[in-house]
């Protein structure tokens, strides 16, 4: 009776030792991501790591893999539904392969002049309902960070339309941005972020778009002899989770992590555009690519050449969801 007393102590014992030590483990959240750390996505993750990690005491551990180091294009939405990871920041260029075509209205060539524009409509009802239609999939959509303006980069100098004729460039996987290329008489080819630098190096593709922080933290100025300073598109994030995983957090945790989330999308959306004004004069620094800059009329060619891309995609993106944005940022086609 005694022995058994004592056996069954010893087990209460162990049994509360292993719980103690299971409510001490930390919750670990995978952060994987395509880009540098010198960034604006890189900065806002390490940021957000920090933020986490110390308002929740070491309750949460964020594991940041930039780079491309744990998943690539084409791998990272499947692993995320999945749970291998548990929290992504993919271009809003990467949506339509997931089924959420309507993503790829920011890719609309000039629709957003500038940042205010943009957050109009991420913090409007458009940005809220594509969120909205991410739950379907098992994933919730936190924050919109911002890259900022795309660039078109080659080995010739890109200044009107015609100079695009024939050539191979890569561009993220949405239609909209196909359409953009082909508007131009270029071919357009999906690819990985991972692999730009090489194809461009080895001349599977001839050319690209990125803002300058993307253009040279991949240091395609190694590789692209000129940068012509187009501004035609947007470039900016989603910071999504897996539903499942976040809404079976401990509340005061999520709570917590909103919180964080809130704090690192001002961070890095307040660094977007000097990161790029920074890696502009970078590049220029480096001496190894031409920056061209368009004259107005040749901006105007430009223009004319790729708004026909919007009515294109209207039964792609949602005619009305091309309206509302027109509407919320004044644009005119
Ligand atoms: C690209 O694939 O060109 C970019 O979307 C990469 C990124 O995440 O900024």
């Amino acid at each position: 009776m005694k022995a058994g007393f004592v056996l069954a102590a010893a087990a209460a014992a162990m049994l509360s030792f292993a719980g103690l030590a299971a409510a001490q483990q930390p919750i670990v959240i995978k952060f994987s991501h395509v880009v540098a750390l010198d960034t604006p996505k890189g900065k806002g993750a390490e940021y957000f790591k920090k933020l986490a990690e110390e308002r929740t005491k070491g309750r949460v551990k964020v594991e940041v893999y930039p780079n491309s180091t744990l998943f690539k294009d084409g791998e990272e939405m499947e692993a995320l539904q999945l749970g291998s990871v548990q929290m992504l920041a993919p271009s809003l260029a990467k949506f339509g392969p997931l089924g959420v075509r309507e993503f790829e209205v920011f890719d609309l060539p000039y629709i957003f002049d500038n940042y205010d524009e943009l957050h109009k409509v991420t913090s409007g009802p458009v940005g809220q309902a594509l969120f909205k239609k991410l739950e379907s999939k098992g994933i919730i959509g936190l924050a919109y960070w911002d890259n900022g303006f795309k660039d078109m980069s080659a080995n010739k100098p890109l200044k009107l339309p015609a100079d695009y004729k024939g050539l191979k460039m890569r561009i993220q996987s949405s239609k909209v941005l196909g359409d953009e290329m082909k508007a131009l008489g270029a071919i357009p080819q999906v690819m990985a972020f991972s692999e730009v630098y090489q194809a461009l190096q080895t001349g599977v593709v001839d050319g690209t778009e990125n803002p300058p922080s993307n253009f040279y933290t991949q240091k395609m100025h190694e590789v692209q002899k000129y940068l012509a300073l187009t501004d035609h598109g947007y470039l900016g994030y989603a910071v999504i989770v897996n539903k499942k995983f976040w809404d079976g957090l401990p509340a005061d945790i999520r709570t917590t992590l909103e919180g964080a989330m809130k704090d690192a999308t001002k961070y890095a959306n307040d660094i977007a555009k000097k990161e790029n004004d920074d890696a502009l004069e970078a590049v220029k620094k480096s001496g190894r690519t031409q920056i061209i800059t368009l004259t107005p009329e040749e901006k105007a060619a430009m223009k004319k050449a790729l708004i026909a891309v919007h009515k294109e995609n209207e039964s792609r993106v949602g005619k009305e969801t091309i309206a509302e944005v027109y509407r919320e940022t004044g644009f005119k086609p």
